[in-house]
C-alpha cells in the first residue's frame, strides 16, 4: 500500500525521518524506504546527511528500474540554527549538497538563534527576517512549499504578524505524540482557515512508546485490531489530520510504519479517545527541544 501519491506540490502523510543517520546507513533507509512506496525524505542541515541522500536519489533517478524522477520525491530540508543569518545561503548550500534545484517543502528549523541566549530579542529578529527569506524563495522558485519547525502558537502568529506574511499553505512541524499532542492540535485550530499542515515528528515518545511502562490501554487498541502499538499510534495522528515522520532502518518497521495510512479508518473515535487520554493537560511530557523558552 502506498500514502498519499506525491507531486512536488503534495505532502505525502508519511515521511521517512533521516535525524542521527549519515552515510551508508542513511543512503540505505532511503533506498528501502522508496522501494517500499515513501514518497516524502526529511532532511535538515543540521543532520549533516545531504549529500548522502542527494547521491543516493541521483543513483536511484538513474536507474532504469526503480522508475523514480526527481518529482516523485516530496524533499524536506530545513534552515539551521547556525544559519539563521544567511537564510538564503544556506538553502543554496542544501540545494546544491541534495542536486537538486528546488525543495518541495524548506523549514525554518527552529525559533532560536545558534549560540544565542534564549531569551535574546535577536531570536524573534532573525526568525521574522528567516521568515521573510523565505517567502521570497519561494517566488523564487527555490523552493514550492515553506514553513516552520518548533514553533509555538505565539511565535508563529508574531512572525505573520511583523511580516505580513501569511502562513496560508505553510507546513508546521512539531513533536507529536499520546504524552504530547495538545499543542499541535491548537495550532491547527488556529490556523483552520488557512491550510497549515501539521507534521509530526518524534511519534515513539523518544523510546517511551515501546518502553515496558508504555499505557496498557495503547496495547488493548493494538490488540483488538491486530496492529502494532507503532501502528496505532502513527493511525492516531494520522486520524488527526497530521503528517507524520518515522526514523528507521528495520525494512519490516518501514513497511509496518507505511502501513498504517490504511489503518486510519481502523481506528474508532472512542480509540482515539483513549489515546487522547494517556496525557491530560497536566501530565503532558515533551521529550524533544522546548521552543516555549524561546524569546
Ligand atoms: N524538526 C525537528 O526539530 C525534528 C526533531 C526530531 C525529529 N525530526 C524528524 O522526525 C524524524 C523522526 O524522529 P526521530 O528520528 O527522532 O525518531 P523516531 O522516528 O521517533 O524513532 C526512531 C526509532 O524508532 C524505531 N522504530 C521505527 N519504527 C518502528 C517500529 N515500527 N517498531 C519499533 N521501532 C520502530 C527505530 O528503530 P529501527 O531503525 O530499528 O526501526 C528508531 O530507533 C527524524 O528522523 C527527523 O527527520 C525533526
Amino acid at each position: 500500500m502506498c500514502a498519499t501519491p506525491a507531486s512536488s506540490q503534495k505532502l505525502p502523510r508519511i515521511g521517512l525521518g533521516t535525524f542521527r543517520l549519515q552515510g551508508e546507513a542513511v543512503q540505505n533507509a532511503v533506498r528501502d524506504a522508496l522501494r517500499l512506496g515513501y514518497r516524502h525524505i526529511d532532511t535538515a542541515s543540521i543532520y549533516h546527511n545531504e549529500s548522502a541522500i542527494g547521491s543516493v536519489l541521483q543513483e536511484l533517478y538513474a536507474a532504469p528500474s526503480s522508475l523514480l524522477t526527481r518529482s516523485d520525491v516530496y524533499l524536506t530540508s530545513k534552515l539551521s540554527p547556525y544559519d539563521m543569518a544567511t537564510p538564503h545561503v544556506a538553502l543554496l548550500k542544501s540545494l546544491a549538497a541534495l542536486q537538486t534545484t528546488y525543495l518541495d517543502l524548506y523549514l525554518i528549523h527552529w525559533p532560536g538563534v545558534a549560540r544565542t541566549r534564549a531569551s535574546s530579542p535577536e531570536n524573534k529578529k532573525m526568525r521574522v527576517e528567516a521568515w521573510k527569506v523565505l517567502n521570497e524563495a519561494k517566488r523564487e522558485g527555490l523552493v514550492v512549499n515553506i514553513g516552520v519547525s518548533n514553533f509555538t502558537a505565539h511565535q508563529l502568529r508574531e512572525v505573520v504578524l511583523e511580516t505580513g506574511f501569511a502562513m496560508q499553505g505553510a507546513v508546521v512541524q512539531m513533536e507529536v505524540h499520546p504524552w504530547y499532542w495538545r499543542d499541535a492540535l491548537e495550532i491547527q485550530s488556529l490556523f483552520a482557515g488557512e491550510s497549515v499542515d501539521i507534521v509530526g515528528y518524534a511519534l515513539l515518545a523518544e523510546g517511551n512508546l515501546l518502553g515496558r511502562d508504555c499505557a496498557e490501554h495503547l496495547d488493548r487498541i493494538a490488540e483488538k485490531h491486530g496492529i502494532s502499538r507503532v501502528q496505532t499510534v502513527l493511525a492516531w495522528a494520522l486520524k488527526k489530520g497530521w503528517g507524520v515522520l518515522v526514523r528507521s532502518m528495520d525494512q519490516e518497521h518501514l513497511r509496518q510504519n507505511l502501513e498504517a495510512f490504511a489503518l486510519v479508518d481502523v481506528l474508532t473515535s472512542e480509540d482515539c479517545a483513549v489515546i487522547d487520554s494517556i496525557s491530560s493537560l497536566d501530565t503532558e511530557e515533551k521529550f524533544c527541544w522546548d521552543p516555549r523558552h524561546v524569546a
